[in-house]
């Protein structure tokens, strides 16, 4: 079900140092269970970091059949994403032509399905979850089914040929063989293609100690330095990197052919000269959030004294591993709301916890809501605003 991984996927170094462990094998973070069914299995999980290139990345990598067998992550359907499509579309189109795109990881197409409403006339996707794939399908946007690899990229190819632009949107972190990866992007491209590829940025992750981006699927938490590191041997550099909020603070990474006309932009020596990722770095990660688990548990266990009914929002991955680092059970997180209807009726992935729908927050009378969705809060305290002015109370568990 998983293997060992020990030699930096950027430059190959096999001196990696260990700097964040669970110290105890986790769920994998989207296997939601039904009430009754097995349990999906637990899978040790330390982050290894390579001094070299400065990529930190996962002791473990799960076989991607395990992990995105009816996989449950659906790009949520929020106004924050909507605006995202809108910036990173607009942001695209500044480089160059944009009208045939393939999205490798496109989900359930909506970013493809969105690119067609502006502007793109030829768009393919690639996605292994076949349920969600198949909804794009049904939705027009056409679908390869399966991960990247020879044979999607061909496929690929042949619906869109030598596409204007290539996007990866949270997808390439999850990927373990990098150099594969990149040459299966080389063969859908020509000269003048630009990639996008879309991460959250390691240094975002560190600085806002974001440590529930730390599951099995997210197997490299990428610096530009370690993205230049991996690029050396290929035919792309770095063109362009901009930051995003989304997901707790993102960077697209425009590449290029190395040989194309037009010269890198400012930003690529400004985010390489401004990186300063040590060893150090983790290891204060690692003790800021080990503070940070405890105090949602304290916090967690006043509420409980007081008999307040505290209740999760947004079945999220990072959801899981909050749930499963911290040892919580349906005793102290009667439920969580999500508005994902695969989600429901499910557990969160290693407990007793059940998945309800967003109307449970009053209908139950919730008193306090952890948001494990906390990149979507604002949002979300909007929409709940008369359960705010009824005195119920919502959580960051990274602000407490
Ligand atoms: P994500 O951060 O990995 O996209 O997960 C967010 C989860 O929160 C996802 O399962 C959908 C859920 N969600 C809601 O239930 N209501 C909302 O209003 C939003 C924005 C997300
Ligand atoms: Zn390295």
């Amino acid at each position: 079900m998983f293997t060992y991984h020990k030699t930096c996927r950027a430059c190959g170094n096999t001196d990696l140092k260990t700097v964040f462990d669970f110290g105890k094998p986790m769920p994998l973070a989207n296997a939601f269970s039904t009430p009754d069914g097995p349990q999906k299995g637990f899978v040790p999980i330390a982050v290894l970091f390579c001094e070299k290139c400065t990529l930190a990345q996962l002791g473990t990598v799960v076989d991607p059949a395990v992990l995105y067998e009816n996989y449950c992550y659906e790009t949520s359907k929020s106004e924050t994403m909507r605006q995202h499509f809108v910036a990173l579309w607009e942001a695209i189109k500044a480089q160059g032509n944009a009208d045939s795109v393939i999205e490798v990881g496109s989900n359930d197409g909506d970013m493809l399905q969105f690119a067609c409403e502006n502007g793109a006339d030829h768009v393919c996707g690639i996605d292994a979850a076949e349920n969600l794939a198949s909804k794009a399908i049904r939705n027009g946007v056409p679908t390869v089914i399966g991960i990247l690899d020879d044979n999607t990229a061909k496929c690929a190819s042949r619906v869109v040929p030598k596409a204007d632009v290539i996007v990866a949107r949270h997808v390439f972190c999850h990927a373990n063989d990098w150099k594969k990866f990149i040459c299966n992007l080389d063969a859908m491209a020509n000269k003048d293609t630009l990639v996008a590829i879309e991460v959250p940025y390691a240094v975002d992750t560190l600085e806002r100690c974001e440590w529930d981006q730390i599951y099995h699927e997210h197997t490299s938490y990428l610096s530009i330095r370690a993205m230049d590191a991996l690029l050396e041997e290929t035919n792309f550099r770095i063109q362009k990197v901009i930051r995003f909020p989304v997901h707790g603070g993102s960077i697209v990474i425009f590449l290029r052919w190395k040989y194309h006309e037009c010269p890198p932009d400012a930003s690529v020596a400004e985010f390489l000269k401004s990186e300063r990722i040590t060893l150090r770095t983790w290891e204060l990660f690692e003790a800021k959030a080990l503070w940070r688990m405890d105090k949602l548990k304290y916090e967690l266990m006043a509420l409980i004294r007081e008999g307040k009914r505290v209740v999760g929002y947004g079945a999220s991955a990072k959801s899981t591993v909050w749930i499963s680092a911290c040892g919580f059970t349906r005793k102290q997180i009667t439920f969580i709301v999500d508005n994902t209807p695969h989600k429901q009726g499910k557990c969160s992935p290693g407990t007793d916890i059940p998945i309800v729908p967003e109307s449970e927050l009053t209908n139950a009378k919730a008193d306090v809501a952890i948001c494990f969705a906390w990149n979507f809060m604002r949002e979300i305290e909007e929409k709940n605003m008369e359960w705010v002015k009824g005195g119920g109370r919502f959580i960051n568990p990274h602000a407490l």
